[in-house]
């Protein structure tokens, strides 16, 4: 089943970083596993990949976590590539993207489904307790913040439940690596993650070992 139309619309007209291949994928995803209890998000940004992760949540009467400080990544302060001047607190002079993920979400009407957790992913997940079938991780891409959301996150994901990984780069050429070196390879390397879907830099992985909550290391 595909995003409904009404939604595909607030999907295409949000702004973020998920293309339409790999957000019907995380779609797809949600829709398997939101039945058998909830999903998480690191990294909201405005909300687009929520969209899709929500409309699945709609369809299944599940609800999706998404967590970010909304104060951004590296590359979206100012001076960097993925700088976006309107999305500026001006009374603060920092990035503010909550506003723009609550109109998003809003007008999507999918407020119900979809739960903002505001705050560092490092604070949130070290009082995490709940156990998840689907996490999606897409925040800080630096080398600290993706090592952080690999020793915080995947430890939580249910037996049968999925990982999935945006922004995997195997190439340098293509982008960066942290993504990767710090959470995809790592993953696998626990033995408690096997691969099971690949759509563009999105990697699914399956927790095929293990409990909810115990200790997942590479
Ligand atoms: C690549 S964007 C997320 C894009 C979004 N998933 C989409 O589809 O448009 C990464 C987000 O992670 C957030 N972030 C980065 N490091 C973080 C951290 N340590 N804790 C919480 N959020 C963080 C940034 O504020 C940014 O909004």
């Amino acid at each position: 089943m595909t995003l409904p139309a009404d939604l595909l619309a607030h999907a295409r007209a949000a702004k973020g970083f998920m293309p339409e291949d790999e957000g019907a994928l995380l779609h797809r995803w949600a829709l398997e596993r939101l039945p058998h209890g909830p999903a998480l998000e690191v990294g909201t940004y405005c909300g687009k990949s929520a969209v899709w992760l929500g409309g699945a949540a709609r369809e299944t009467g599940g609800t999706v976590f998404t967590v970010d400080h909304h104060r951004g990544s590296e590359e979206n302060q100012a001076g960097w590539e993925h700088h976006d001047t309107t999305l500026v607190d001006a009374e603060a002079g920092v990035m503010d993207t909550l506003p723009t993920f609550r109109r998003t979400i809003a007008a999507a009407g999918l407020e119900d489904q979809v739960v903002a957790v505001v705050g560092r992913s490092e604070t949130v997940s070290r009082w995490w307790r709940t156990p998840l079938s689907l996490l999606f991780i897409d925040g800080g891409h630096g080398v600290e913040p993706a090592r952080a959301d690999f020793r915080g996150w995947p430890q939580w994901v249910v037996p049968g439940g999925v990982l999935l990984v945006h922004d995997v780069f195997p190439d340098p050429a293509d982008g960066g690596r942290p993504p990767y070196e710090e959470i995809y390879l790592p993953a696998l390397a626990s033995g408690a993650f096997t691969e099971v879907d690949v759509v563009g830099s999105m990697r699914v992985l399956r927790r095929t070992s293990g409990a909810a909550g115990d200790p997942v290391a590479d």
